[in-house]
């Protein structure tokens, strides 16, 4: 039991779950006030990974691109509630927070920062932060009330954080839109650096949810990733008719028998307008239910020039 090694080691009791110490130079700290002295004493660039936990080889790829590009590099893991929607699955959602702690150890964090729900959501909590059009496609439509959550905590980790840059995975393409448009409009000091989404061997696209996926169920998740190559072979081989490519996508998902497919788009990257004809770039994302989880995944083609 890491954490309670630690805690013991530092003279503390169990009664706090998550206590603030300092181990092999990797902070990890709950309170903001903690979080700036620990924040304050870093010298030169930051690079923030926010994440909801449960880390995976993606997350890591993350934190390894915040390594390359920036003196020092903050973690965050929260859970956080109001981007679930009411009947969704944020009890039972996966947390391991010592094997966590020690995976960002290994890859060279400097602070973790664990904030919990009193310290995000204050009591008497009313401030939001709201992208309005470019959040209502796609997962928007399916998941109402869903980035203005991702946005209002997005904004107070930034704020609490203050990074030179701040890195979120390509396997969310719309949140990783909605938060570049929020950083454009609310003059965010920070730039966001989306980075290539992260593939098992047999090509799902990692998630903290494949862990929900019965063998039999996890067997039948390469589909996903198989109708969005199949559909990008198609823009290759000439396709551009977005309808089609939709269809193809659909045709291919409903082959396997354990997939409710939820919807499939090509749309555009940026704007995330459904598209009619396909002309420089096209963004082809889905969410496809296997049993009762639910599977995003997506990917950008771009034509060459
Ligand atoms: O992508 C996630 O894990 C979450 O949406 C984020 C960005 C950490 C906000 O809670």
């Amino acid at each position: 039991m890491l954490n309670r090694s630690l805690s013991e080691r530092a003279g503390m009791f169990v009664f706090n779950p998550h206590p603030s110490y300092n181990d092999d130079d990797m902070k990890i700290v709950t309170e903001i006030a903690e979080l700036r002295v620990a924040r304050n004493a870093l010298a030169g660039s930051v690079g923030l990974v926010p994440t909801m936990g449960y880390l995976h080889a993606g997350h890591l790829s993350l934190v390894e691109h915040a390594k390359v590009e920036n003196d020092h590099v903050i973690a965050t893991i929260y859970v956080n509630p109001t981007q679930f929607e009411p009947d969704a699955d944020l009890d039972s959602y996966p947390r391991d927070l010592e094997r966590d702690f020690a995976l960002l150890r290994d890859a060279g964090v400097d602070i973790v920062w664990t904030p919990n729900d009193a310290v995000m959501y204050p009591e008497g909590f009313q401030t939001w932060v709201d992208v309005t059009d470019i959040s209502q496609p796609l997962e928007g439509g399916h998941r109402p009330g869903h980035f203005k959550g991702v946005t209002t905590i997005v904004t107070k980790l930034f704020n609490a954080t203050t990074p030179d840059r701040a890195y979120f995975g390509q396997k969310d393409a719309q949140q990783v839109a909605v938060i570049k448009r929020m950083v454009r409009d609310l003059n965010m000091p920070l730039a966001v650096i989306a980075c290539p989404l992260v593939r098992d061997t047999d090509g799902v696209a990692l998630s903290s949810r494949n862990a929900y996926l019965t063998p039999e169920q996890r067997t039948a998740a390469p589909i996903l990733g198989h109708s969005l190559c199949s559909a990008i072979d198609k823009l290759a081989n000439g396709e551009r008719d977005a309808n089609a490519l939709r269809t193809h996508m659909l045709t291919t998902l409903a082959s396997e028998p354990l997939t409710n497919t939820e919807y499939v788009s090509v749309s555009h990257p940026d704007t995330l307008q459904e598209l009619e004809t396909v002309t420089d770039a096209a963004l082809l994302s889905m969410a496809v239910r296997i049993g009762k989880t639910r599977l995003i995944d997506n990917m950008v083609w771009r034509a060459e020039h």
